[in-house]
C-alpha cells in the first residue's frame, strides 16, 4: 500500500480534464481524499435543454474516469475503481483509488499518449475505408468495457444520418434550445470550456453530413463550405441498460474508443442529435435486442484537429 501523493494526483485529475464532454462543458468536480480521487458530477454544468436526464452529462464524467484511470495506471499503479460508490450522493460517480503498485500492462502506456492527441475533428475526412481489423479492435475497446459497438453498414449509416437530420431540425424548434447552444459557442479570449469557433469545422457543401451546427448562434462571417467524404465510417456504441450506471459504463467506453482510434491514427467525431430526441432514440433502439444507443462515432482519416481549452485545475479540484 503505498498512496500517490497528492501532487501527482493533482497532474492525474489534470489529465483526467482532458475527456471529451458535451459541448466541452466539463461537468465534473474531483477531491482526493486520504490519497483516493473522487469525481463527481457537476450539476451545474448540465445542459437542460438538450440533455435532462443528465445522460450525456454522466458520459462525459465517464469518459473523464477512464481518464483518469489511465493517468493512475502509467504511473505505476493499479487503479481501484468505484463506481457510484455512495447511493446517499448520487452525485459522486467514482471513488478512485491509487494504492497498489503494479506494472502496467503495455496498453496503459499506449492510450494514456493518446490521452493529448485525441481532439473532435469536424473537418472532412479522407475517402480511405476503416479496415476491418481496425474496427475490430475497437469493437474490443468498447467490450472491454461492458459496452457494444456495432459498425453501421450502408442502409443503417443512411438511416442514421437520415435521423440524425431530423433530429437537428426537431432540436432547433426546442425551447431553449438556441439559447442554451448560444451559451456554449459564445466567443470569448479567455474562455476556457465550451467550443470555440476554430472547433465548428467548415460547412458541409453536399449538407449530408450529421455534425451539428455549431455556428447557429454566434454565426461566423466567413465560413467555408467544404465537400465531406460521402459515404462516413459510422459506429454506434450502446449498453445493456439505460440508467445513470450504464451511462457512466457508456462514457468510459466511449473513450476507450476514442483513445484507441486516436493511436490508429483515425479522426473520430462524437454525434449525439439522433439520441438526443426520444423518438428518434427509440427509431435506433433495435425492438427487443436491449441494447441502448448511446453514442454515435464517425470514424475517418484526416488531418490532425486542434485541442479545445480546459479549465485549468484548481477550478475543478476542490
Ligand atoms: C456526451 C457527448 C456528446 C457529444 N456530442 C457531440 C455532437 O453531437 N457533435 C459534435 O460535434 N461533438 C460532440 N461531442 C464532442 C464534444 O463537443 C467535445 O468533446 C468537446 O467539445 C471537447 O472537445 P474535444 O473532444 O476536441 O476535446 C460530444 C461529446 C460527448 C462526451
Amino acid at each position: 500500500m503505498t498512496p500517490l501523493d497528492r501532487l501527482t494526483l493533482t497532474h492525474c485529475v489534470q489529465t483526467a480534464a482532458l475527456a471529451p464532454s458535451l459541448h466541452n462543458s466539463q461537468p465534473w468536480r474531483f477531491r482526493i481524499v486520504d490519497g483516493a480521487v473522487e469525481v463527481y458530477a457537476d450539476r451545474r454544468r448540465q445542459l437542460d435543454v438538450l440533455d435532462p436526464a443528465g445522460r450525456e452529462l454522466l458520459i462525459s464524467v465517464g469518459a473523464a474516469v477512464f481518464t483518469l484511470r489511465l493517468a493512475i495506471g502509467v504511473r505505476g499503479r493499479d487503479p481501484e475503481v468505484s463506481v457510484l460508490p455512495d447511493p446517499e450522493h448520487p452525485d459522486l460517480v467514482a471513488r478512485i483509488r491509487a494504492d497498489q503498485v503494479t506494472t502496467p500492462p503495455e496498453e496503459v502506456g499506449v492510450l494514456a499518449a493518446a490521452i493529448p492527441a485525441r481532439h473532435t475533428n469536424r473537418r472532412p475526412f479522407t475517402d480511405a475505408v476503416v479496415p476491418a481489423d481496425i474496427m475490430e479492435q475497437l469493437i474490443g475497446a468498447a467490450a472491454r468495457e461492458g459496452a457494444t459497438l456495432t459498425v453501421a453498414g450502408a442502409v443503417s449509416r443512411d438511416a442514421i444520418i437520415g435521423l440524425s437530420q431530423v433530429a437537428e431540425a426537431r432540436l432547433g424548434g426546442r425551447g431553449g434550445y438556441r439559447a442554451e447552444l448560444g451559451r456554449w459557442t459564445r466567443p470569448g479570449p479567455n474562455r476556457r470550456d465550451g467550443i470555440p469557433p476554430t472547433a465548428f469545422g467548415p460547412w458541409d457543401a453536399l449538407e449530408h453530413m450529421p455534425i451539428r451546427d455549431f455556428g447557429l448562434v454566434h454565426r461566423q462571417p466567413f465560413r467555408p463550405s467544404e465537400r465531406f467524404e460521402p459515404h462516413p465510417a459510422i459506429v454506434v456504441l450502446a449498453t445493456g441498460g439505460d440508467g445513470p450506471a450504464d451511462w457512466i459504463r457508456a462514457g468510459q467506453a466511449l473513450q476507450r474508443v476514442l483513445l484507441t482510434a486516436t493511436h490508429l491514427h483515425l479522426a473520430t467525431t462524437p454525434i449525439s442529435q439522433p439520441l438526443e430526441v426520444p423518438a428518434v432514440r427509440a427509431m435506433l433502439t433495435g425492438a427487443g435486442d436491449h441494447r441502448w444507443p448511446q453514442m454515435i462515432i464517425r470514424l475517418g482519416y484526416a488531418a490532425p484537429a486542434a485541442a479545445t481549452p480546459r479549465r485549468p485545475v484548481g477550478e475543478v479540484l476542490e
